[in-house]
């Protein structure tokens, strides 16, 4: 990374969906944010409003229209198709709404999967019993999804997204499908992974209690990303 750089930098990024057909849809119109190391970020807004657009963006799982993503100072748009999977595997963890975890496989082996690709990690599986332990999950490595709540579920995912030890954690919505509690015990969880993996957080929610844990909160509003001011609790 450039010394004393963000380690995440997105300039004047648009995108326009269809932009080709009769009614072409703008929906991030010119973003601009700097994002740095250890920090952790809540991106907010109305349904539609292009917040998943701009996670995708950001984790390389769709490109910008126009402008300019930069990770570690590497513009992302100048990776191919191999380095791009590299890059995603080793500095991204995603976190979606819904767990996406392997039905047939345990707790255990469903952390490991990111694990599989790529260069051998030495300690992969210490640091995945580990993290489990370390979301209270110890009693739970052998279990499959269908054995454990929605809320075990998606702390598995959270680790399963932390076993590579990625330098920025994306999450979509990550307590959509939960119930207060389970929602709130995430909330918390990400917050201290935070703090102690030193991990860059974005998180995309619609749960103010959510948004407020993290250190900056963000508002997407037609295709415009502004600062919101509320205060923290963490
Ligand atoms: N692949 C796509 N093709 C065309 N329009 C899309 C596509 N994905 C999303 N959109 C549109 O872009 C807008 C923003 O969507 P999205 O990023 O999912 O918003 P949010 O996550 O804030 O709910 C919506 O109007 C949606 O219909
Ligand atoms: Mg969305």
């Amino acid at each position: 990374m450039t010394a004393g750089g963000p380690l995440l930098e997105l300039t004047g990024v648009t995108k326009v969906y269809d932009p080709q057909g009769a009614a072409p849809a703008e929906v991030l119109r010119g973003i601009t944010l700097r994002v740095a190391e250890g920090e952790s970020l809540a991106i907010v807004g109305p349904s539609g409003s292009g917040k998943s657009t701009l996670l995708n963006i950001i984790g390389t799982l769709d490109e910008p229209t126009d402008g300019k993503v930069t990770f570690e100072g590497r513009e992302l748009s100048a990776l191919g198709e191999a380095e791009l999977s590299r890059f995603r595997n080793e500095k991204i963890g995603f976190v979606f709404q819904l767990h996406h975890l392997l039905p047939q496989c345990s707790a255990l082996e469903n952390v490991l999967v990111p694990s599989l690709v790529g260069p051998r990690r030495e300690g992969a599986e210490q640091r995945a019993r580990r993290l489990l332990e370390r979301v209270g999950l110890s009693a739970r490595f052998g279990r499959r999804p269908g054995e454990l709540s929605g809320g075990e579920c998606q702390r598995v995912a959270v680790v399963r997204a932390l076993v590579n030890r990625p330098r920025l954690l994306l999450a979509d919505e990550p307590t959509g499908s939960l119930d207060q509690a389970g929602s709130d015990s995430l909330g918390s969880l990400l917050a201290e992974l935070n703090r102690e993996e030193g991990v860059t957080l974005i998180v995309v929610t619609h749960a103010m209690p959510l948004a407020r844990r993290m250190r900056r909160v963000l508002e997407l509003m037609e295709g415009v990303l502004a600062e919101k001011s509320t205060p923290a609790i963490r």
